[in-house]
């Protein structure tokens, strides 16, 4: 599917058939396109859990107020993050040119290193990035998709066994759509969010 159509026609999914199972290789083909999302200094500091069973989707649709499309959809993706992805920084740049790779982990290192608020900025800005390649993905072949962050962060965390020093940033449900979107609530009109050169200009 061409970019701008997967980008146009993307959009949250409420209701899912809660019969369809999506392929492994389906799956697969998606968490590895994931993969390719870009991160600060190539840090990957992404985590990803993919939960299928109908146990664990009930048990966070519960923590999710309900939310119909928790157990309806094929899969819920858990876009978590390692806040310690900046230490150990050298598997980051194995493949780079060995004067490359030492700059690159000494700048990581002391980029990141106890600053806290950038540690998680840097994972939102990262789930957030490969949060749209998994939509966008997911609707070129032909699945749907719904960003959510309307959820108990700490009852999910608990749920699949978050590890220490990482965070939830939001889940995805994909799958199969038996209900369309609503009408879109309501695009704010460009001149009101896009700028010429700065915010004084139109
Ligand atoms: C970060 C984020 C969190 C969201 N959380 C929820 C949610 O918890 N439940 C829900 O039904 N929709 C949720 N949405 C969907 C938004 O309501 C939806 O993206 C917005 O209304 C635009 O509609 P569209 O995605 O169909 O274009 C979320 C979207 C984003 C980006």
């Amino acid at each position: 599917m061409d970019t701008f159509k997967a980008i146009a026609e993307r959009r949250s999914i409420k209701h899912y058939d809660p019969n369809h199972i999506i392929p492994t290789a389906v799956v697969n083909r998606l968490m590895e396109s994931a993969l390719l999302s870009p991160t600060s200094f190539n840090m990957q500091n992404w985590r990803f859990v993919i939960v299928s069973n109908a146990k664990t989707k009930q048990a966070i649709r519960k923590a999710a107020w309900n939310q119909a499309q928790c157990s309806e959809a094929s899969i819920i993706i858990l876009l978590c993050a390692d806040l310690d992805a900046h230490k150990d920084p050298q598997r980051y740049w194995v493949n780079a040119p060995k004067e490359t790779s030492n700059a690159l982990v000494h700048m990581i290192t002391s980029f990141y290193q106890n600053k806290p608020q950038l540690q998680n900025d840097e994972a939102m800005r990262s789930i957030g990035i490969a949060a749209q390649t998994l939509m966008l993905g997911a609707k070129a072949m032909g699945y749907d998709s719904c960003p959510m962050i309307g959820f108990d962060r700490n009852k999910v965390g608990e749920i699949i066994n978050l590890p220490k020093n990482h965070l939830i940033g939001m889940m995805l449900t994909v799958g199969k759509a038996i209900k369309p979107a609503n009408k879109r609530g309501g695009q704010l009109a460009y001149n009101q969010v896009v700028f010429n050169e700065s915010f004084s200009h139109q």
